[in-house]
């Protein structure tokens, strides 16, 4: 079937989930510097300026076409100031002299290498740059500083979890990860969610939903032997609990935030034997794979899997759409109706979006 619409600029959505968003992205130029001064607020802790960046990225990967001159964004969504300056900048000179500068900056270059450790956030990150910390290895050199045992695991592992997560190893981890938890509950369904139930060939980890039709019999499913690390979150949930409102929110379901040992000679870890390995007897021959694990009570799948396929900006938007246009509030687990004051339920996506009077969107045009 064919759907080539003429491209009419003031009729694209501010809201992504009404928007089809692929991972053909003609615009990365723009959209790789938007992304990095969106981090930059975000290291700040400027969510407003942060959202603006992010939200633009956004517009312009769903774009069909390059951006070439400023007429080309004309009549669109989430185009500030802020916003066209970067544009204006980048289709003159070819790149952006803002995030230039961001990139060369020492607080954000310090940020960007403390958050790539597994455990750090932008809080911890703040506390080491104020003590005066800029590098990993200062950071590792600094006998004084208490680690949280998953911070520790981020240095141990670390080479291995900076590096990308290959379509083949989420595939060999799906697998193990499903026969372990099929020797628990034979009936459980196993699905991956993240960026590779949206198409993508690369990850930084490897998100899986874990529900079981019928009886709760999950509470062991997360204590097996082949993780590296497990910091196991018990859920919180409580019955009938109104949906979070918050853009960002955390929700509540039991999960877990691991390291698995990926065991397989076959995968190319090539990357592993050369430096420093190179004389050793034993060679590596596995590698460290961050995974998210999430057990949804069946009821919820829906709600969880929607939630967990992101991705992160297709999720902020659909909550802001669910709350401004339709007085209602959506989170991981349920959905809220405001004025009905009822919860809609729904056994799958398609219902979901049935519910919020919205066009279905298929997972990888999710890309948001
Ligand atoms: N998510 C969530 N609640 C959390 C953590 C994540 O709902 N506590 C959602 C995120 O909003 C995102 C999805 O789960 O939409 C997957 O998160 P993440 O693994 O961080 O991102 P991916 O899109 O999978 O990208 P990556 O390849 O970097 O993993
Ligand atoms: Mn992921
Ligand atoms: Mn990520
Ligand atoms: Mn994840």
């Amino acid at each position: 079937e064919s759907e080539a619409l003429p491209f009419i600029a003031s009729k694209v959505s501010q809201y992504s989930c009404q928007r089809k968003t692929t991972l053909n992205n003609c615009n990365k130029k723009f959209t790789d510097a938007f992304e990095i001064m969106a981090e930059n607020y975000e290291f700040k802790e400027n969510e407003i300026f942060s959202l603006e960046f992010l939200r633009a990225a956004s517009v312009l990967k769903f774009l069909p076409f390059p951006v070439i001159r400023m007429k080309d964004i004309q009549g669109l969504p989430c185009m500030g100031d802020r916003v066209k300056d970067v544009i204006e900048e980048i289709i003159e000179e070819g790149e952006s002299s803002r995030a230039k500068e961001v990139l060369n900056d020492e607080r954000y270059k310090s940020f960007k290498q403390f958050t790539s450790v597994f455990g750090v956030g932008v809080k911890t990150s703040e506390k080491w740059y104020r003590m005066g910390l800029r590098t990993l290895e200062e950071v590792k050199a600094d006998k004084t500083l208490k680690l949280s045992k998953m911070q520790k695991a981020g240095f141990l592992y670390y080479e291995d979890l900076v590096s990308c997560v290959s379509k083949a190893e989420a595939d060999a981890v799906s697998l193990i990860v499903r026969n372990t938890v099929c020797t628990f509950l034979p009936d459980a369904l196993v699905t991956i969610t993240g960026g590779f139930r949206r198409g993508k060939k690369t990850g930084h980890d490897i998100d899986f939903l874990i529900t079981n039709p019928g009886p709760r019999e999950d509470d062991e499913l997360l204590q097996k032997g082949l993780l590296l690390y497990c910091d196991v979150i018990e859920s919180t949930f409580l019955k009938e609990q109104i949906p979070s409102r918050k853009v960002d929110a955390m929700d509540n379901f039991q999960k877990c935030f691991a390291i698995l040992k990926l065991c397989q000679p076959g995968v190319d870890n090539s990357s592993y034997n050369t430096s420093k390995n190179t004389d050793m007897a034993e060679v590596k021959d596995w590698k460290a794979i961050r995974v998210d694990l999430v057990i949804t009570p069946f009821e919820q799948y829906a709600y969880a899997l929607l939630g967990w396929t992101g991705s992160r900006q297709f999720g902020r938007d659909l909550r802001r759409y669910a709350n401004h246009e339709k007085k209602m509030i959506l989170d991981n687990h349920a959905l809220y109706d405001r004025e009905k004051r009822i919860f809609l339920k729904a056994g799958s996506e398609e219902e979901i979006f049935a519910h919020l009077g919205l066009d279905y969107v298929e997972p990888w045009e999710r890309n948001a």
